[in-house]
């Protein structure tokens, strides 16, 4: 990143106010996209998780479930599907729904490499790309940091071979976040991938204004704590300010607050329905919080 640029982000950060990367296509009302600081390349603020959601094996009911998912995401607008090998059957169903409605070409798809062996890694990423049927990845993960310094040299040989277009890393709920921030500094990483939403904020202290700093695309896991947060939160009483932000649901609630961060790309919550992900993808529609509301919504959650 140039000085300029980093001295842009650094004042926008402080200031709390939108990075100057963020754009929404169309006013008011219509989805949020952020730029890949690597790139410039638009990615619309709200991704789709396939962890458990996505896991169901040969139950032919479950299948179409999530493939009616996956079609109510691209017509909402979506392109970011993350999934992994530790993932059970979810990369299989991923390939199943991109095979019955047809890839789209906004697909940016996203995986990763999890296994111990270094140099297993490249099989287990050809396995992973068969079943989603995609010629390429947009992006692989290193995750949980599984084998970091032998996944990261196969990834980056891969991207400078034109075999893929970016490179990142993975943890989640807090964990190894002093490794995690060592390797940021060291690695030219397009993305990471961290936990964050509006009660698990440790990585606003170092991680995103670090991601900021280096030029990396964030990526944000576990926004509803796997549900949890959301069924804690389901029998207490939305704000009406709530309307303010054009949040009608605690889901978008949530994810109103994750994606407004000023160095958040993407928060990649995962469903099992058609009707929640109609939901989450509404919630990149602007108006989005500022910063005074972001602090009014945490206070408010914490208080409950
Ligand atoms: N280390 C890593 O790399 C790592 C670790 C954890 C997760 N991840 C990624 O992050 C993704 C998201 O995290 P997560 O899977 O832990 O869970 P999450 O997105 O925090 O929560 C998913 C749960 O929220 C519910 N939900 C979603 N939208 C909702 C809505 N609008 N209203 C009510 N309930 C809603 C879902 O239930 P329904 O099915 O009923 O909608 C599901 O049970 C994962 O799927 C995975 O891709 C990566």
């Amino acid at each position: 990143m140039t000085a300029t640029r980093r001295t842009v982000l650094k004042g926008v950060l402080a200031a709390g106010v939108a990075m100057p990367t963020m754009r929404a296509w169309a006013q008011p009302g219509a989805p949020t996209a952020r730029l890949i600081p690597s790139t410039g390349e638009a990615i619309p603020s709200v991704g789709l998780g396939t962890w458990i959601t996505f896991n169901v094996g040969d139950d032919v009911e479950l299948r179409e479930e999530c493939a009616a998912v996956m079609q109510a995401f691209f017509q909402a607008g979506g392109r970011m599907i993350d999934s992994s090998p530790m993932y059970g059957s979810s990369q299989e169903v991923i390939g199943y729904g991109l095979r019955k409605f047809g890839r789209p070409t906004g697909l940016f798809a996203a995986d990763k490499v999890w296994i111990s062996s270094g140099p297993r890694g490249p099989s287990q990423i050809e396995h992973s790309r068969s079943l989603w049927g995609v010629p390429h990845f947009d992006l692989l993960q290193v995750h949980n940091l599984l084998s970091w310094e032998e996944h990261l040299r196969t990834l980056h040989a891969m991207k400078a071979a034109g075999q893929l277009r970016y490179v990142g890393i993975t943890t989640s709920e807090g964990r190894r976040h002093e490794q995690f921030e060592v390797i940021m500094r060291r690695q030219p990483l397009d993305f990471v991938q961290v936990t964050y939403n509006i009660v698990d904020r440790e990585v606003e202290n170092r991680i995103l204004p670090l991601a900021a700093d280096r030029g990396m695309g964030v990526i944000i896991n576990r926004p509803f704590q796997q549900g949890a947060l959301l069924r804690r939160l389901s029998g207490r009483r939305l704000p009406a300010w709530a309307g303010d932000i054009g949040a009608s649901s605690w889901a978008q609630f949530i994810l109103k607050f994750i994606i407004s961060h000023p160095a958040v790309m993407v928060a990649i919550p995962a469903t099992s329905q058609v009707a929640h992900v109609r939901e989450n993808m509404a919630s990149m529609a602007t108006p989005l919080p500022d910063a005074a509301m972001r602090q009014r919504m945490a206070v408010y959650v914490r208080d409950l």
